[in-house]
């Protein structure tokens, strides 16, 4: 796994976006954040499950993990905007709206998300799996995913959610991104509808398990630890706040456990596949 995440970072690095134009510094910026690093989940999620059964076809993937990374980033740049979470460091560097200014922040945050798609279309793949690949990116990413639960997520600041509906805020600003990853691998991988179901509700699982870490994190670490700006959650819904420090801890290893279940229970090659991938992300919130 740790080959191919290497030779992903690779392809990256060579693949970010070339233009260039008169603007003293716009295709600089497009790059900062992408350069940057990451842990590169969602590409990973989705070469994981390639890797499982059909691993001739985890290079011509490329593209698609590469899409997938760069609308994540676009959310991150926005996220961090000041309107939004108004944090300075993300991925151990400068914020782009403090780097640079607002405007670059925002422009290369819509820059990405449509070079996602870009990306995707221009794989090297079958065209019927690549609208499949569309189609899962922008709902799960879209209006029905990451965006409402980003909306909702800075409309309800200060203002005190149920936990039915905190679940839904978690789930569609960050676990639909992480199922729909597992997903489009499925997709490329020709998994039967079924399976491809399996995956995404696994993500589910899994994408809930990651916010609530990530929200311990913002609790725990400092912003050089976490390479971010933290103790940036207050006036959010976050795990954290609804359920304390403890609380939090105890559903996250809940959820891994759970999940850790499931894994099991899919058929040998995709258990093994993934296993290697989320070993060590199940019990981060541990590390
Ligand atoms: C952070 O995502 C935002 C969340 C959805 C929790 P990551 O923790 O995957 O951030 P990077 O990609 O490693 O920087
Ligand atoms: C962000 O959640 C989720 C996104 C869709 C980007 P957070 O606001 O908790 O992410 P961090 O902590 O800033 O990375
Ligand atoms: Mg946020
Ligand atoms: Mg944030
Ligand atoms: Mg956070």
């Amino acid at each position: 796994m740790q080959e191919i995440l290497l030779s992903f970072e690779n392809y990256l690095l060579n693949n970010l976006p070339k233009s260039k134009s008169f603007h003293p510094y716009f295709e600089d910026a497009l790059g900062d954040m992408l350069k940057a690093g990451g842990k590169r989940f969602r590409p990973m999620l989705l070469l994981s499950v390639i890797k499982s059964n059909k691993s001739l076809l985890i290079s011509n993937s490329y593209p698609v993990a590469l899409g997938l990374e760069m609308l994540h980033t676009y959310s991150l740049i926005h996220d961090d905007l000041p309107a939004m979470d108004n944090a300075d460091l993300r991925r151990g560097f400068q914020t782009l709206h403090k780097k640079y200014d607002e405007v670059t922040a925002m422009l290369v945050g819509d820059a990405l998300n449509t070079e996602a798609f870009n990306q995707i279309v221009s794989a090297p793949l079958h065209n019927d799996i690549k609208v499949e690949l569309v189609k899962c990116l922008s709902i799960n990413g879209g209006i029905e995913g990451m965006i409402i639960g980003q909306a909702i997520d800075c409309y309800f600041e200060n203002k005190k959610l149920e936990l039915n509906q905190l679940e839904f805020l978690h789930i569609h600003k960050t676990a639909k991104l992480i199922a729909a990853s597992l997903k489009m691998g499925a997709i490329i991988s020709e998994y039967d509808l079924e399976t491809q179901e399996k995956l995404y509700n696994f993500g589910i699982d899994i994408g809930l398990l990651f916010q609530i870490q990530d929200d311990i994190i913002d609790e725990t670490q400092s912003d050089e630890e976490a390479g971010k700006t933290t103790h940036n959650d207050e006036s959010k819904n976050s795990f954290v706040n609804l359920l304390g420090l403890e609380g939090s801890i105890n559903s996250a290893n809940e959820l891994a456990k759970k999940c850790e279940n499931i894994l099991n229970e899919f058929e040998e090659d995709l258990k093994d596949s993934l296993t290697e991938l989320l070993s060590k992300y199940l019990y981060r919130h541990k590390n």
